[in-house]
């Protein structure tokens, strides 16, 4: 029975644990349009096609993604981005980045 009921509560914490992880993709889909990344970055058919992100989660780390929009000024000299307008530094809530990076981590492409 003690088994059991481990078992019960290890799967109900895993059952939350994918429910927060999709709630905040999908606000971080929603984000994405919010906060207007869609004037420089395309998704699927939406937004701007120079910057394609249909498979940033296969080429960045969740660490990267997240450096880029807390500190977009740093990761374009640092990785010599060419492209304008630059990305500028955007003014977000935590829990706002935290979404936008568990939606574009899940982006690995077709
Ligand atoms: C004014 C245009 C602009 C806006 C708005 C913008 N970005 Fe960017 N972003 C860029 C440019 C330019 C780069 C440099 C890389 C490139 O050439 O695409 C970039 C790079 C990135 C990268 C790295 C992409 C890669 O493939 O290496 C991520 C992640 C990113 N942006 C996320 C966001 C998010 C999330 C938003 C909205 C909150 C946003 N950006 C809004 C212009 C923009």
């Amino acid at each position: 029975m003690v088994r059991t009921g481990f078992l019960a509560v290890a799967f109900s914490a895993l059952v939350v644990a994918t429910l927060a992880a999709q709630d905040a993709r999908a606000r971080g889909e929603k984000l994405f349009t919010d906060q207007k990344c869609t004037l420089c970055h395309s998704i699927g058919d939406k937004g701007n096609k120079k910057g394609p992100m249909d498979e940033v989660g296969r080429k960045l780390s969740a660490d990267e993604i997240r450096h880029w929009i807390v500190d977009a000024k740093a990761m374009t000299e640092k990785t010599k981005a060419t492209r304008t307008p630059v990305m500028k530094q955007l003014k977000l809530k935590q829990g706002d980045v935290d979404a936008l990076v568990a939606y574009l981590q899940s982006l690995m492409g077709q």
